[in-house]
C-alpha cells in the first residue's frame, strides 16, 4: 500500500478535554505519523471557508460556531493507506455509532463535538493540507 498524508484536526471539544495526546497516541499506536502540527485559533472566515462544501447543510452555522469556540490542533499524519486509516481510527461521524475502540466512540460529546477531523479522499487530504501548512512545515 502507498505512503499518504492526511489531514487531521482536534477539535475544541478534545482541547478544552486536555486530550490531545490521548487522541495522539491512538493514532501512533496505529501506525500514523504526526509530520506537521500546530494548535490554533480558527476564525469564522477561516473555519467557514475550511467547511465551505457543507455550506448548505443546517448543520453549517453550529459547526462553525463550534469549530472557533476553543483551540483546534491541526496535523498531518503519514502512514500506509493513511487517509482510510485514519477514517477507520475516528470511527463514524455519530459517536454512538463508532465503532467501540476508536476516537469517536472513546472520545466523542456528540455528533457535532466528535474530536476529530479527518479528510475524506486523497485528494481532500492534498487539499486540505495545503490549506493549513506550507510544504516547508511538514517534516517526515
Ligand atoms: P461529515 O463530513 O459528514 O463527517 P466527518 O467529520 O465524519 O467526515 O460532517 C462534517 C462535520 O459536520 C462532522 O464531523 C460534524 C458536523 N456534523 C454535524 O454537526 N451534524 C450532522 O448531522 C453531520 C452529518 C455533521
Amino acid at each position: 500500500m502507498a505512503v499518504e498524508r492526511t489531514l487531521s484536526i482536534i477539535k475544541p471539544d478534545a482541547t478544552r478535554r486536555n486530550l490531545t495526546g490521548k487522541i495522539n497516541a491512538v493514532f501512533e499506536g496505529n501506525g500514523l505519523r504526526i509530520v506537521a502540527q500546530k494548535r490554533i485559533q480558527l476564525t469564522k472566515a477561516t473555519a467557514g471557508a475550511f467547511y465551505e462544501v457543507h455550506k448548505e447543510r443546517p448543520f453549517y452555522n453550529d459547526l462553525v460556531s463550534f469549530m472557533i469556540s476553543g483551540p483546534v490542533v491541526v496535523q498531518v499524519l503519514e502512514g500506509e493507506g493513511a487517509v482510510l486509516k485514519n477514517r477507520e481510527v475516528m470511527g463514524a461521524t455519530d459517536p454512538k455509532k463508532a465503532e467501540a475502540h476508536t476516537i469517536r466512540a472513546q472520545f466523542a460529546e456528540s455528533i457535532e463535538a466528535n474530536s476529530v477531523h479527518g479528510s475524506d479522499s486523497l485528494e481532500n487530504a492534498k487539499n486540505e493540507i495545503s490549506f493549513f501548512f506550507a510544504g516547508t512545515e511538514i517534516l517526515p
